[in-house]
């Protein structure tokens, strides 16, 4: 066991892995953009609110920056690679739904883009922005659910139809069904 006192950047910052990969969707003028995000999480029950991290050096940041609504989408492990692509280019630099032949769903509260092929989505009207750091934490509050029944177990997310999960450095994985449950938790 190794102990690393910090004053600015530790070697490692990846202890929270690994996590579930969501994709940002926001409309750029007559195109959308995606970009798959690590940093992410939900905020509040009630109103629901959920938000993501994002760098002012990522496209995405602008639009953000700019946009009333943005698309939050969860993806089975088969579309890792395709996610990871969307993650290594920028919207910047090309239009990656043409140049990826992505498929776009209309989210149906809120115009916003959500990338094909998910288990579950938000729709997510922007309430907040947070400079936090290097990041920004973006926050949405949820104004559309979308979501495949066979993914969730009772209200369980299950681990069989769902998750891509991320370890970092580029690597994923997808979780085992050994699951514990504690019922209530008592
Ligand atoms: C799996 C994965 C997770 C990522 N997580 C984040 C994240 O949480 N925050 C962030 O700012 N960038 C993250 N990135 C990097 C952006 O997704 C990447 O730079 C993307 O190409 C930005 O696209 P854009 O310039 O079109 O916005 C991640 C990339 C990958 C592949």
């Amino acid at each position: 066991m190794r102990f690393e006192p910090v004053e600015s950047r530790p070697r490692h910052f990846n202890h929270f892995y690994p996590t579930t990969v969501a994709v940002v969707g926001v409309r750029d003028g007559e195109r959308v953009n995606f970009m798959p995000v690590v940093w992410h999480g939900g905020l509040s029950f009630d109103p629901p609110l959920f938000g993501v991290g994002v760098s002012p050096k990522r496209y995405t940041h602008g639009l953000l920056t700019r946009a009333t609504c943005f698309g939050v989408s969860f993806h089975p492990f088969e579309q890792a690679r395709l996610i990871q692509q969307i993650g290594s280019v920028s919207g910047r630099d090309l239009d990656k739904a043409a140049a990826l032949g992505l498929e776009v769903v209309s989210g149906r509260a809120l115009p916003v883009p959500l990338l094909g092929g998910f288990y579950a989505a938000l729709e997510l009207e922007k309430t907040d922005e947070l400079a936090t750091g290097d990041h920004t934490l973006f926050v949405g509050r949820v104004r559309g659910v979308w979501e495949d029944e066979s993914a969730f177990a009772g209200d369980a997310v299950s681990p069989a139809a769902a998750s891509l999960l991320y370890f970092g450095r580029y690597r994923y994985g997808r979780p085992q069904a050994g699951v514990l449950d504690l019922g209530e938790g008592r």
